[in-house]
């Protein structure tokens, strides 16, 4: 095969009863530092604390912002180190929970899962498969950077808003341990350096249909304490995120349309059943904050004309997915494939790309 596609439009073949999607597990997590450097641990898990409202300035320390070198694109070394690393310290040696057929961060799922409403934002992935299991890498193109660095000095303000209200959100202890609104840790935050290189992250593990699915996800925050058993932590996680208010009719289409099906995909995907959002003024102070339950998300654009449908999401990856495996077929860690999406945004386009580019580094091929 040299160039084959998969089609998307129309999306009405995808419609009908949803495949299965399994319960995600955590199989493991790790974290970066401030420098980041990674540890298999999650010294960097960060609690939820609602922001303080009367004081939610999102441009505060934006002179001091950190963010992370290279091209905010990750490569996926430190996923298969983790995935490594859980099972080599697996007493149980189950060594079918670390067995899948595809192997990514949730942000590639994220975006093909939304493929099918996808009408402007192109992307480019690459693939390579060995030993039964293909992963996938989002590739670097020039909109990747736009979004991710910003293309005008606003939009890289807009940028550190998001990571601002996560600092404004969180602290370093469980909530119910705060006693006072004069605790250090209510104080600080606000003058936490923004610092991207800080992530804490969990690996899981899930089924769409037949398709075996290992993800690595940045996880915002927690709720109270972390359950000591891997299975149920995933169930006190939490993602924040920061939008518009809504005041006009064009921003709550706006925030229905496209913010929502982002969350919704975002967190669905790796089982994270909260997502806390920041509703924000046009100067970047947080005046709102509404907690979404992630399964009931569809339900506020269920019948709304032009709206979307979590049932075309899942059977569309499904499908795509089954597809994909029959695709990519040359087992070969030095060798990659290009999955690209583009304008006209009908088709997802594989082509093999031959030596070279491996998603694999070479210290990963065992
Ligand atoms: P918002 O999503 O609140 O705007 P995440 O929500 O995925 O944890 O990401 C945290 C913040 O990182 C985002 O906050 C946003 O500021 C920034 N960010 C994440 N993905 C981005 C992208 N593709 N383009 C631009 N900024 C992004
Ligand atoms: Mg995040
Ligand atoms: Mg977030």
């Amino acid at each position: 095969m040299l160039q084959s596609s998969f089609l998307i439009q129309p999306i009405k073949r995808f419609n009908g009863s949803s495949p299965i999607y399994k319960k995600p597990v955590e199989i493991g997590n790790f974290s970066y530092d401030e420098q980041r450097v990674l540890h298999m641990d999650d010294r960097e898990m960060k609690y939820y604390h609602p922001p303080d409202l009367n004081n939610c300035d999102l441009s505060h320390g934006y002179e001091t912002f950190i963010q992370r070198d290279g091209s905010g694109i990750e490569p996926i070394h430190s996923l298969i180190d983790a995935i490594e690393y859980v099972k080599s310290s697996d007493n149980n040696k189950n060594d079918n929970l670390y067995r899948a057929d595809l192997v990514s961060w949730r942000g590639v799922f994220t975006k093909i899962l939304c493929a099918p409403y996808n009408k402007n934002e192109p992307w480019e992935l690459g693939a390579t498969l060995w030993n039964d299991t293909i992963f996938l890498e989002e590739h670097e193109t020039e909109q990747t950077k736009e979004r991710n660095f910003g293309n005008s000095p606003r939009h890289k303000l807009m940028i550190y808003w998001g990571y601002k209200f996560e600092n404004l959100s969180t602290i370093n202890k469980p909530s119910s341990q705060i006693n006072s609104p004069n605790d250090p840790e209510l104080i600080n935050r606000k003058f936490t350096v923004v610092n991207t290189n800080t992530q804490f992250c969990s690996v899981a593990k899930t089924t769409l249909g037949n398709t075996r699915m290992i993800m690595g996800a940045e996880v915002d925050c927690i709720s109270d304490t972390k359950p000591k058993d891997l299975d149920k932590s995933v169930d006190n996680y939490i993602e924040l995120k920061t939008t518009k208010l809504l005041e006009k009719s064009k921003d709550t289409y706006n925030f229905e349309r496209y913010k929502l099906l982002k969350f919704w995909a975002q967190s669905f995907l790796i089982g994270i059943p909260k997502v806390i959002v920041g509703f924000r003024d046009d100067n970047g102070f947080v005046k709102q904050v509404k907690e979404y339950k992630t399964l009931e998300i569809p339900r506020i654009v269920r019948g709304k004309s032009g709206m979307w449908d979590p049932t075309v999401c899942l059977n569309f990856a499904s499908q795509f997915f089954d597809w994909l495996k029959s695709v990519i077929v040359i087992n070969d860690p030095k060798s990659s494939y290009t999955i690209s999406f583009n304008h006209p945004f009908q088709e997802i386009k594989v082509e093999y790309a031959g030596i070279g580019n491996s998603v694999l580094a070479e210290r990963h091929i065992k």
